[in-house]
This record gives C-alpha cells, structure tokens and sequence, in this order.
C-alpha cells in the first residue's frame, strides 16, 4: 500500500535529476564549446582560426603576468577584435567558470 503511494513520486524525483545536474557549469566544457575554435583547448592559439584572428595565447607566462581576473572578464564580456562579445549569451556564473579556466592554462605553457 506505501510502495503503491511512493513509486509515482520516486519517478517525479528521476525526472528532475537530470535538470539539477545540468545546472552546475562545467568551465572546460564552456571553453571548449565556445572558445576553443579560436584559442586552443590548452589556450595557446594554435588552431587555424588562431593564426587567422591573431588570437591571444592565453597561456603565455606573460600575458596571464600582465592581466588581472576583472581584466580577463572585461574581455570576455566586448570581445576585442575579431573575439565575439560574450556578455549577453553566456551567465555572468559561466563568464566567472571561464576567467577560471583561463587561468588554469598558466601552469601548462612551456
Ligand atoms: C572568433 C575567435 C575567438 C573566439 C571564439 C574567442 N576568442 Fe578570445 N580572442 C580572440 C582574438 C582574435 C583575441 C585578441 C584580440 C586582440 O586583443 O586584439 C582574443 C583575446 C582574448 C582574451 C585576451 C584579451 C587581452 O587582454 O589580451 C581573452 C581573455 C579571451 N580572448 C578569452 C576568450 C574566451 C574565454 C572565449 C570563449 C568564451 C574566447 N576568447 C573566444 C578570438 C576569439
């Protein structure tokens, strides 16, 4: 008789699950998506769009030396030169994942 009243219940909660999982972001994944054609999956601008664009290296000791967090959103936000402006179609929580990406590959340049 309660296993007759929970089950339907049971079933609410394995639909919603999937929803609550999708709601954490997943900054490499965002990188990938949107950012990688131009800068790399490590950063590093070695993709054909890269060359073409004169994208950054976003990996060079220097440049992740010279900008700061706000800085790095700022760009993310207008998009400087051939760059899309990422202000309006990404969440300012996604816009924050992807400053922290960027300075993951810190550590990964030569
Ligand atoms: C269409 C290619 C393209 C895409 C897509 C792209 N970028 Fe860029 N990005 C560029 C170019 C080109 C520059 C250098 C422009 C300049 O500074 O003159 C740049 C510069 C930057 C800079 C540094 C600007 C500075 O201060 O020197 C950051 C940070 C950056 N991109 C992050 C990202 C992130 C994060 C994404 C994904 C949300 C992204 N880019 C998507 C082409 C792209």
């Amino acid at each position: 008789m309660v296993n007759g009243v929970m089950r339907p219940w049971f079933a609410v909660l394995l639909c919603l699950a999937p929803l609550t999982a999708q709601a954490a972001i997943d900054g490499p994944a965002l990188f990938d998506e949107h950012c990688a054609k131009c800068h790399g999956s490590d950063g590093q601008a070695r993709t054909l769009r890269g060359y073409l664009y004169f994208a950054q290296n976003l990996a060079s000791p220097s440049w992740q030396a010279a900008k700061s967090d706000a800085n790095i959103l700022k760009k993310i936000n207008t998009g400087p030169g051939f760059m899309p402006a990422f202000e309006k179609s990404l969440t300012l929580e996604e816009r924050e994942s992807l400053v922290r990406v960027v300075r993951g590959f810190a550590s990964r340049s030569e």
